[in-house]
Order: structure tokens, then sequence, then C-alpha cells
């Protein structure tokens, strides 16, 4: 769990009932209903999305849609530690690309996924502010920089076995 992460609830499909009632008088309330739900339960289950397009009058595959076009949604509980992997411009052009590639390639996982373990879950992110160490990212809220394939290494397998 990142550093200052409330703890997420277990999902229970009538609380995010009632998540999905408390925010319909929203305009555009699609996007606050589905940061609700992923503030209360750390991510947004497929369970909840009939749930949501049929408050909302959308069907099930523009909520999916939409889900999963934000890198920010989770569809997946986190693992225990979060590595986020900067792939906006001064870290594209600094490599990131290829220390995603290396991830699925090595520890089998990629952006928005989670480790085989569950101990791992990978985000993109777009700019840490640590540009001028790009390629940069970021393990449960420890900003790195400088980031190469063995030190990328390193953390996934630290995360995965030594660290707590
Ligand atoms: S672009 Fe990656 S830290 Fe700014």
């Amino acid at each position: 769990m990142t550093a200052g992460q409330a703890q997420a609830a277990i999902f229970d499909l009538d609380e995010a009932g009632r998540i999905v009632v408390a925010h319909l008088h929203l305009d555009g309330a699609l996007l606050p209903i589905l940061h609700a739900l992923q503030e209360r339960f750390g991510y947004v289950p497929a369970d909840a999305v009939p749930l949501v397009a049929d408050a909302l009058n959308l069907s099930r595959a523009e909520v999916h849609g939409v889900l999963t076009f934000y890198h920010d949604f989770r569809r997946a509980p986190a693992g225990r530690h979060v590595l986020k992997i900067c792939r906006a411009e001064s870290c594209q052009a600094m490599g990131c690309e290829s220390l995603v590639e290396h991830l699925a390639a090595e520890h089998g996982v990629t952006p928005g996924g989670v480790t085989a373990d569950g101990r791992l879950t990978v985000e993109t992110v777009y700019c840490l502010g640590n540009c001028a160490l790009s390629p940069a990212a970021m393990l449960d809220g420890e900003l790195i920089g400088r980031l190469e394939r063995d030190g990328l290494d390193a953390l996934v397998n630290a995360a995965r076995g030594a660290r707590p």
C-alpha cells in the first residue's frame, strides 16, 4: 500500500449503488462516479460497470470505454506496491518505452496490470516533475530518476520479494 493511501474497502454492490446515486445530480456524472468508486474500493470492478451504465442510461461499452481510456482508473485491486512509470514527452525521449517493454518481457506485467503474485501494480503517469532525470518512475511514492533496465529489475524484484 502506498504511503498515505487510504485503506480500500472490499467491493460491495449496495455501497457502490449508493455512491452512484449520490453523484447522479452532477453534470457529467460518469467521471465523478468512477473516481468515487475507485476512491472507496481502490479500483473500479467490472461488476460496477452495469450499475453505472444503467444509472446514467449509457451502454456498458460506453462506461467500459471511459474506464479503459483514462490511465488513472484501476480495473483490478492494486498490488501491495505501486510502480508508476512516466511515459510523458521527456521520459519518452529518454527511452521509457523500452523500460515498459522490458517490464512485459522480463516480469510479465504491463501498465495497468498487476504481477502474477499480486505484489506489484504498474501504472502509467504523465510527468512526475522529474524530467531532468528522465526516464523517471515512482515506487510507493519514492521518486526514481535515470532509470535503466538493471535498476528497474532491482526495483521490481525488491517490491516482489524483499520489501515487507
Ligand atoms: S516527462 Fe517524465 S518526469 Fe516529466
